[in-house]
């Protein structure tokens, strides 16, 4: 593999020593693989000489060994940018995909975009129609064997039923992210009727309702496939006292710790379904023995696995891409 296409929010902003696109990155610099970025608003269906392509406004991108590992980017500046050319994405080895969400419309048509230029013969990753079709909450509902009693309505008279019959829920809006929009219903709390009606938008918006899982004390457990393996290590995101979310953008603690039996069980059973739907990178979210999200977007938490355990999280993804790009 020679050069790679990453697709990725403004690199300036990353904090290296903790992003999982950079430990890609680093690890793609080490093999001698060329790293070329762009943002997402930079993708463009245009026409060539060569006819409609779907290309980029790349610039060509130098890591600086010198800020490996640092904790902020003030001391040396992490990577050098060479001027920026518009390239097909077909002309890469392979492309990441790795802007963060929200999946919103343009993401969307990102992925249309996307699935272009996989016609085109660029290898694209994740693949864009995967992406699209895994709504990272709706997912679940595919896998039900795994999941905590879940239920996806508009209407506040579902809501209050299952609230109702299992005491305490967790409701959720389909494209919150980090912990957002994430409520706490209680069958006797005064409030549910208002916290139904912010939710569903009186019948407007769909909410997720989920049985809450009390092992959440325990962490929210994030757990990486990656080209159809399991990561056997997975970093619970343990919430701060008083806080019921567990995201590391919450406040959350991340603390790497070895499967347990029921996670490799789910894990195993995802794996080879989702590497199959040309999803090389996969993030499961198990709270105790339920699943509750499959992120599929730019899932994280490289760098706090490689950075507590033995095992080098980055190697395996590079590893993987390698093979998918054969
Ligand atoms: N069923 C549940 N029981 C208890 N807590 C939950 C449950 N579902 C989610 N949470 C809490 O909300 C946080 C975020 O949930 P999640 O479904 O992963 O959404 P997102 O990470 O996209 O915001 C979790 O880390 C956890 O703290
Ligand atoms: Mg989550």
């Amino acid at each position: 593999m020679k050069k790679i296409a990453i697709v990725a929010d403004p690199l300036s902003e990353f904090k290296i020593y903790k992003d999982s696109t950079y430990g890609m990155m680093a690890e793609a610099a080490r093999r001698g693989i060329a790293l070329y970025a762009c943002l997402q608003g930079d993708l463009a269906a245009l026409d060539t000489p060569k006819g409609n392509r779907v290309v980029g406004r790349f610039a060509p991108i130098h890591l600086n060994k010198a800020a490996a590992g640092a904790s902020n980017n003030s001391a040396t500046a992490w990577f050098e940018a060479g001027e920026a050319q518009t390239m097909a994405l077909h002309e890469f080895d392979a492309v990441l995909m790795r802007k963060d969400p929200p999946f919103d419309m343009e993401y969307v048509y990102s992925t249309y975009l996307l699935e272009r230029a996989q016609e085109q013969g660029a290898r694209v990753f994740n693949y864009p129609r995967a992406v699209r079709d895994h709504s990272e909450k709706l997912a679940i509902l595919e896998f039900p064997q795994f999941t905590a009693p879940t239920i996806v309505t508009r209407q506040a008279g579902d809501l209050r039923a299952f609230v109702r019959e299992h005491k305490i829920a967790v409701f959720k809006l389909l494209d919150g992210m980090g912990g957002t929009m994430i409520y706490q219903a209680r069958h006797d709390d005064p409030n549910l009727s208002v916290i139904i009606e912010t939710m569903n938008q009186f019948g407007a918006r769909s909410v997720m309702a989920q049985r809450y899982l009390p092992q959440i004390v325990e962490g929210d457990k994030r757990i990486l496939l990656i080209g159809g393996e399991v990561v056997p290590y997975a970093l619970a995101r343990v919430p701060l006292a008083g806080e019921s979310r567990g995201n590391l953008a919450a406040g959350g603690r991340g603390e790497a710790r070895a499967l347990s039996p029921r996670d490799r069980e789910i894990a195993e059973y995802l794996a080879p379904v989702l590497a199959k739907r040309g999803l090389l990178l996969v993030g499961l979210d198990v709270i105790g023995d339920c699943l509750t999200e499959i992120n599929v977007t730019s899932p994280t938490c490289f760098q706090e696995i490689t950075q507590q355990t033995d095992f080098n999280v980055a190697k395996l993804f590079i590893d993987r891409l390698e093979k998918a790009c054969q």
